[in-house]
């Protein structure tokens, strides 16, 4: 007779074979980063998300809009959570149209949505080859492809930051020239289409964005005016930061779900314990 263990074992080396193939299978790899809210317990980092809003403003938001993002969320709780004072200054920076104003337009108040990129569809399309994509819940639109049998392991460590772990490589995936044996899918030798720009992670390689990044780009600063230390000036850590806040404009209430989670598995545990109590005294003069 074949013991279940034996199965199990013939299972374990199944997989184990599958796993070089699997893995060749997809293509670049995306590097998983550290984030802060990340798994059972993660929360998002206020001051990451304040880093992060300032370099999708400065950086982004010439090319990419955000629909779905309104002033006033930018101090909303579990968010970036600047104070109301702030976003009722930075809103004023902005101008919107407003066909009741006198002059057709006015500044921006908290409760306006965010103003967009300034630049008509039609000539970001001419500039681009394409519209930039809006990037309200881009965060959530991208995953990592994880071939079997990753995505099992994914699945029991809760793994569900694939599409800020792809958009952070993506960020600092450029190679300003292709790299000597890339082929294209005919195994050909790689060549990069005229406007477009080698990527390492982009599918198909040939991306319309230019890179976005310099070293020392964004100067950010502490809210007590002290200096910034170096490391944290760097496209690496933009990339980090803008990636956790695109993924807080995709996912404001994470923080919410991930504590209203935690309560419900835990009130589970005690009325599991409690009715194995009740089992026990219910049953206990019955003789089997
Ligand atoms: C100069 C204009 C420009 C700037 C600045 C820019 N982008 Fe883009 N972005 C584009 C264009 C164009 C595309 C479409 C690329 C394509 O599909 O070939 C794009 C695509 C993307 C995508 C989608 C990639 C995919 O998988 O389809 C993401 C994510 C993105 N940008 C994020 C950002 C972030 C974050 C910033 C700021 C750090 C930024 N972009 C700055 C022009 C820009």
């Amino acid at each position: 007779m074949i013991k279940i263990s034996t199965i199990f074992a013939a299972g374990l080396l199944a997989v184990g074979l599958a796993l070089p193939v699997a893995a060749a299978e997809q293509g670049a790899h995306i590097e998983k980063q550290h984030w802060s809210f990340a798994g059972l317990f993660g929360k998002y980092d206020q001051n990451q998300l304040q880093r992060g809003f300032q370099v999708f403003r400065e950086v982004c938001a010439s090319c990419h809009s955000a629909r779905l993002l309104s002033f006033r969320n930018l101090e909303q709780p579990g968010g970036p959570e600047f104070s109301e004072a702030q976003v009722k200054a930075l809103a004023a920076e902005y101008t919107v149209v407003d066909p009741e104003a006198p002059e057709g337009s006015r500044k921006a108040l908290p409760s306006d949505a965010w103003p967009g990129t300034g630049q008509s569809d039609a000539d970001l399309a001419a500039a681009f080859g394409l519209v930039p994509p809006d990037l309200s819940v881009i965060a959530k639109a991208r995953k990592v492809n994880d071939a079997f049998p990753n995505w099992v392991f994914n699945y029991f460590t809760t793994y569900s930051e694939g599409g800020v772990d792809y958009m952070h490589a993506l960020l600092v995936g450029y190679e300003e020239e292709v790299p000597a044996g890339t082929v294209d899918s005919q195994g050909q030798p790689y060549v990069l289409p005229d406007g477009k720009f080698f990527n390492e992670v982009f599918p198909g390689h040939a991306i319309g964005m230019p890179p976005p990044f310099s070293d020392g780009q964004v100067a950010y600063a502490n809210a007590d005016g002290s200096d910034v230390p170096a490391e944290m000036l760097t496209a690496d850590q933009y990339s980090k930061d803008v990636s956790a806040f695109l993924m807080w404009v995709a996912e404001p209430h994470l923080n919410e779900h991930k504590s209203a989670g935690f309560r419900v598995l835990t009130f589970l545990l005690l009325f599991a314990a409690l009715m194995w109590f009740v089992k026990q005294r219910l049953w206990r003069k019955v003789e089997h």
